[in-house]
């Protein structure tokens, strides 16, 4: 479980160029709770998710997964109990390492460090069978260099390896914006397959609000750093994209705008 607790950060503290990119935020995911997050440009929704990982600390409150404390942990120690998807298909994964041994380097992440680099038979196996629920062929290529792969490939690769070690929650920021239409769809495909069957805690930002209404349990929406909008069960089930338009105008006073959203 996730609890954020009157979390804010503020960015160029004392400059003119200060920003408040989380207000005052609290937010509690349960396990298994799969949540969708929207907003316009600048509403606080990456920053949210990077002080979840670690990337910079908060200003003031805490920051619990599973009842612990993440401050007291640094971002490269909390990668063992959070995946990540950027939206960058080229910073998930090495390109110049073969597909087998980004594989290894994700299946060993935590684990205690060894001189040994290859794989096993047994572990190529594994591998195998991993990327063949991808299904996209990229089990008879286990030798190849992830560099020759397309950008949707490679995001789905990367998808794969955030999840390995069932991590206890999985945070995507915006992973698909950077596919062609067809290869978002089918990676996306592939995030809700994913964390279906791993029952993955999940926070998933998205531009596409069709998307943010199809998939999931429960939708937030963000809008100068703080949570206006949490709806979940049902009521999300029934939600259009009308609905959503029509939250933001009641609560920011202002039309939604973003240079990214799918606004149909
Ligand atoms: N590292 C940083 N340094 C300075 N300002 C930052 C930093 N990161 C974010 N900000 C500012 O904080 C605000 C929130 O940014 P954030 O990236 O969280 O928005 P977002 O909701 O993810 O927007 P988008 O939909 O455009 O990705 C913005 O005004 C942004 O310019
Ligand atoms: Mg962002």
């Amino acid at each position: 479980m996730l609890k954020v607790k009157h979390v804010s950060k503020t960015f160029n503290k004392g400059t003119v160029n200060e920003k408040k990119a989380i207000d005052d935020l609290n937010l509690t995911i349960e396990d298994g709770q799969f949540v969708t997050v929207i907003g316009g440009n600048g509403a606080g929704k990456s920053t949210l998710l990077n002080l979840v990982a670690g990337v910079y600390p908060p200003d003031c409150g805490i920051i619990e997964l599973n009842a612990n404390d993440l401050s007291l942990l640094p971002e490269h120690k909390r990668a063992k109990y959070i995946g990540r998807v950027f939206q960058d298909p080229l910073m998930g994964t090495a390109a110049d390492m073969e597909i087998q041994e980004n594989m290894a380097f994700a299946a060993r992440r935590g684990k205690k460090r060894t001189l040994r680099w290859g794989t096993s038979k047994k572990e190529q196996e594994m591998y195998k069978k991993q990327l063949a629920t991808l299904g996209l062929g990229l089990e008879d290529r286990l030798s190849s260099k992830v560099g020759l792969l397309s950008g949707g490939q490679r995001q789905a690769i990367t998808l794969l390896m955030a999840s390995l070690q069932k991590p206890d929650l999985l945070l995507l920021d915006e992973h698909t914006a950077a596919l062609d239409p067809i290869t978002a769809r089918k990676v996306l495909d592939l995030t809700d397959q994913i964390i279906r069957e791993n029952r993955l805690t999940t926070l998933m930002i998205t531009h596409n609000m069709n998307d943010a209404i199809r998939l999931g349990n429960r939708l937030i929406m963000m809008y100068n750093g703080k949570i206006i909008y949490d709806v979940s069960g049902i009521e999300k089930q029934r939600l259009t994209v009308e609905d959503l338009h029509e939250k933001f105008r009641q609560a920011a006073g202002s039309e939604l705008s973003d240079d990214r959203t799918v606004l149909i």
